[in-house]
């Protein structure tokens, strides 16, 4: 036989009445909240002078270098050949003279690959390093391979004197 014994149920506790106290002390804690906007303008515009664009490059002593006062005489006119010119080293100069009376000036630079220009013949400044030749007129170029003509100087007359300018 089978007996199930079922326990009693334990004594009903006991009903402890938790009184809550009821402190209805609600303070109402009035925060004066002063309007205080925080807008310091941090908005400071940084304008730092900043102006670099100073092209105050005025100071430009280019002193003229007149170091010959007056200049020197570079050549009688009779030193020069009507229809033809004359080398001279120092100055680098080649006068000529297309026209009786008119005289030109040019840099005995070759604009080709700066050779120095060495003689004149039959109304040609010439030079030697590949054959190039200038007009006695104008300095233009008459043959090759040069592509660009002597560099014009200067020059004035006076009397007889020849000067570079
Ligand atoms: Fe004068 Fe070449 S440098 S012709």
């Amino acid at each position: 036989m089978t007996s199930e014994s079922i326990p009693p149920t334990p004594a009903p506790a006991r009903r402890t009445v938790v009184a809550a106290v009821g402190a209805a002390g609600l303070a109402v804690a009035l925060t004066a909240c002063g309007s205080s906007d925080d807008s310091s303008s941090g908005s400071s515009d940084t304008q730092a002078g900043d102006n670099a664009s100073t092209g105050g490059d005025t100071g430009s002593g280019s002193s003229a270098s007149s170091g010959s006062g007056g200049g020197s005489a570079l050549a009688k006119t009779s030193d020069i050949p009507e229809g033809g010119g004359k080398i001279f080293k120092d100055p680098a100069v080649v006068v000529t003279q297309p026209a009786a009376g008119t005289f030109k000036a040019f840099s005995t630079k070759c604009p080709h690959q700066g050779c120095a220009v060495s003689s004149i013949a039959n109304g040609a400044i010439v030079c030697p390093c590949h054959g190039s030749q200038f007009s006695v007129e104008d300095g233009s170029v008459k043959k090759g391979p040069a592509t660009t003509g002597l560099t014009a100087q200067n020059v004035t007359v006076s009397g007889d004197s020849i000067t570079l300018a």
